[in-house]
């Protein structure tokens, strides 16, 4: 049998019955269907499919459905960065889009660690997000723009 888990998704619970071990990107695309949150490379290495864990930016394909056990999961549906979402539409950050829920996903933990990050704050919270369309200079202006 498959065991049932509680998940806290974006402040609401859900009760998943499926394998501890299953990536929690697959929960919340497959099981819930909020696909905000992008699969690209499903080996940690992309960055597109970002979510916070209480917090934390993380890698939804590498984190399993059992280490978001009684922790706050919060994807790019349900994080609260309208600030930051406005400058990346005021931006016009997307190119192609695809890689952009765990691009502002990054930059929306790392602005809330650090409301005014330097530079260097900025690339290296920003280094695992790889974006194929090579809108770089458009993400820091957007991240330099919601910066207190
Ligand atoms: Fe998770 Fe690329 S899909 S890092």
């Amino acid at each position: 049998t498959v065991p049932t888990q509680l998940l806290t998704l974006n402040g609401k619970q859900f009760s998943i019955e499926a394998d501890p071990n299953m990536p929690v990107l697959w929960v919340i695309r497959d099981i819930i269907g909020l696909t905000g949150t992008k699969y690209g490379c499903g080996s940690g290495l992309c960055g597109a499919c970002t979510i916070h864990v209480d917090g934390k930016p993380m890698r939804g394909c590498l984190t399993s459905l059992k280490q978001v056990t009684n922790k706050q999961v919060t994807t790019i549906e349900g994080v609260e960065a309208q600030a930051l979402k406005d400058n990346w539409a005021k931006h016009n950050v997307p190119q192609c889009g695809y890689c952009q829920a765990g691009q502002i996903m990054s930059a929306a933990a790392l602005l809330a660690t650090t409301p005014a990050p330097t530079e260097q704050q900025i690339d290296q919270a920003m280094s695992g997000n790889i974006c194929r369309c090579g809108t770089y200079p458009r993400i820091k202006s957007a991240i330099k723009a919601t910066a207190a």
